[in-house]
């Protein structure tokens, strides 16, 4: 089976209908080589720092950045690009946060990672509307060969006793500076990597603001951290409010706790006070 495929050049609405058709958007060359190199560069740094997996979901041989956003600056901008924002607004509304962001690398021989859903580590009875969002920032070429994430095209609209086959996995192949945007209802895995050098990317993955995320982004990242980061960015670590108040602070929006001084008009409680 080929993938659908988008250019650079893709709108919100190309993307849109893709995730929605197939469950996922592959967009090619969102980024120009000498970007790649850079953001590679700073990956590179991380991973010196990096141990490698734990256990077989995580990958012995697989490097995870974990709590990036507390460790380098280098990703900012790819959190808020807005192709992948317009997917996650197209998918979730427009409430959501990061769930669990990690920079990583499969290493040379790592394994195939088992198919599965991201959506079901939150207990919710299926069917159920969109409430994992997952991307993928690729950092080299990813092909068959080096660990390619393989996703199952279709699979987010399967009833729910359906399970995958290995061989409907199809390897989302695409050269560096693509990005593969896929819904948490799809099934999909990591690629083995047989070849003799890793696979680095930048995986973001986002969930509605009223789960709770994978990875606590706000122990994660420092408030002294955040306080200095965009708006936008503050609010993909936490600091959001789902209407009408889930995750107030101190009975305020939880900006204020970063800046008492920040503009008190979007006090949750303070708008739905008689
Ligand atoms: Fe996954």
């Amino acid at each position: 089976m080929t993938l659908h495929r988008l250019g650079a050049d893709a709108g919100h609405h190309d993307v849109a209908a893709s995730l929605d058709e197939h469950g996922y958007a592959l967009v090619e060359r969102v980024l120009p080589p000498a970007d790649v190199d850079a953001r590679r560069a700073a990956l590179d740094e991380l991973l010196e720092a990096t141990p490698t997996g734990r256990n077989v979901f995580e990958g012995f041989r697989t490097q995870r950045v974990y709590a990036v956003f507390a460790k380098t600056r280098s990703f900012d901008d790819l959190a808020v690009h807005p192709l992948l924002l317009g997917a996650l607004d197209h998918a979730l509304g427009g409430h959501y946060q990061f769930s669990a962001p990690v920079a990583l690398q499969i290493g040379a021989g790592e394994s195939a990672q088992v198919l599965h859903r991201d959506e079901d580590v939150y207990p919710l009875p299926r069917p159920h509307d969109p409430v994992v969002v997952n991307s993928m920032w690729a950092l080299c070429d990813f092909t068959a060969r080096n660990g390619a994430t393989r996703l199952v095209p279709g699979s987010h609209r399967w009833p729910e006793d359906r399970r995958p086959d290995e061989s409907e996995a199809v390897p989302a192949t695409m050269p560096a500076g693509s990005l593969l945007i896929y819904l948490g209802g799809l099934w999909h895995g990591g690629g083995a990597n047989t070849t003799d050098r890793p696979r680095p990317g930048l995986l973001l993955e986002y969930v509605v603001s009223w789960l709770r995320p994978q990875e606590t982004q706000l122990v994660a990242v420092p408030p002294d951290t955040v306080r200095r980061l965009p708006a936008r960015l503050q609010e993909l670590l936490g600091y959001n409010v789902f209407p009408p108040f889930l995750g107030y602070v101190d009975g305020r929006h939880p900006r204020r706790a970063l800046d008492p001084d920040a503009a008190r008009a979007d006090d949750p409680l303070r708008q739905t006070a008689p």
